[in-house]
């Protein structure tokens, strides 16, 4: 079988809907027809200052919500990046291989660091793109599940790998991504022209998949629109309306042309109240079980090392392979 490979970072005490439509939705669907493996990637998430007792907190609550959100850890392989220690060897010779001016156009790093300042703007941040095409080559991965924001870091693998196979022979399998053009990108609610992210500037634009129903409720009710009243997508001209059936079609699983033809006539609170049933009624079991999960973090702390173990296995054997090649000595 094929083997699917992704992850998030436990940035945040929440996943929110963004990372939910765009990365998990998918993952609990594509687990079924893929040998799949998913991490928490903690290293990733120190490129930028981490709290080390908020980081662990954050860690788990990743983990467990993967899992209330329907990930297997039993078939499929969930677990922490940091665990599994050819994630940073991978990284560092695969650094090698990269070019500076080739790191340097990475449209996230660009971002990211223009907003931090040369400063404080750590190397890891440079290289965080070369980390994640580390996590994806260990695993043999055919295809990588992401939100439209990561495309341009799986061209950047695809790049060294076959870079590293044309320099050293084949080792790499070249993975492809594969991102839903319909739900690619969740946008803002209080600011619909640009991306739900977890660093958003206000929180009343970001639904966190652990808030209350209540707040969640809100912020839907509260959500940006536009002047005239038509309930109708169109990205460019109706960024706010847009986003909301996006939201309403993923959960309610109803086309967007049936739910423009089903809200004609009707106001925009109409369409929120219904947003907010669909988004709540999505949530809610989830949020739930998530909570369950962390009352016992000590057994969430075993699944993950045991899943450490499985992963460790499969990557070890890449590793040694991508050693082999570049020259380093066998280990006797
Ligand atoms: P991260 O943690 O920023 O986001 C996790 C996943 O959520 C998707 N996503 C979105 N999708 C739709 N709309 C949005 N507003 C939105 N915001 C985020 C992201 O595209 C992503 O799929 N670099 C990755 C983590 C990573 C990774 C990997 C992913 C590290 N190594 C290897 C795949 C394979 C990241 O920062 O995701």
């Amino acid at each position: 079988t094929p083997r699917l490979f992704s992850g998030m970072q436990p940035s945040a005490d929440s996943l929110h809907v963004g990372n939910y439509i765009g990365a998990l939705m998918q993952w609990r669907e594509m687990q079924q027809n893929y040998d799949a493996v998913f991490c928490v990637v903690d290293m990733h998430a120190i490129t930028v200052p981490q709290e080390p007792e908020l980081l662990r907190a954050q860690t788990r609550r990743t983990a467990a919500q993967y899992i209330a959100g329907g990930i297997d850890p039993e078939n499929s392989v969930l677990f922490v990046q940091s665990q599994v220690s050819a994630h940073a060897e991978l990284a560092w010779v695969l650094n090698t291989i990269t070019g500076f001016g080739e790191a340097s156009r990475m449209t996230q790093y660009k971002d990211k660091s223009a907003k931090q300042g040369s400063d404080t703007t750590s190397v890891g941040l440079f290289t965080y793109p070369v980390l994640m095409a580390a996590d994806i080559l260990l695993y043999d991965t055919t295809i990588v599940p992401v939100g439209e924001d990561q495309r341009q870091h799986i061209e950047l693998t695809r790049d060294l790998a076959a870079r590293f196979n044309s320099r050293f022979g084949d080792t790499f399998v070249i993975p492809e991504p594969q991102i839903q053009k319909a739900t690619a990108k969740i946008y803002d609610l209080q600011n619909p022209e640009s991306k739900m992210s977890k660093s958003a500037t206000t929180d009343a634009g970001v639904l966190w998949l652990l808030d209350e129903p209540s707040k969640t409720a809100k912020k839907i009710k509260s959500a940006v629109t536009d002047a005239d009243r038509e309930i109708r997508f169109d990205r460019g001209a109706k960024p706010g309306v847009s986003n909301l059936l996006t939201l309403h079609s993923t959960f309610s699983g109803t086309s967007i042309a049936d739910l423009e033809a089903q809200f004609e006539g009707k106001g925009y609170g109409d369409l929120k109240k219904d947003v907010a049933d669909v988004v709540t009624a999505e949530f809610t079991p989830v949020r739930e079980r998530t909570l369950e999960l962390l009352d016992d973090p000590a057994e969430l702390d075993r699944m993950l090392s045991k899943n450490a173990e499985r992963a460790n296995e499969m990557a070890q054997k890449t590793l040694d392979r991508v050693y082999d090649r570049i020259g380093f000595l066998p280990r006797v």
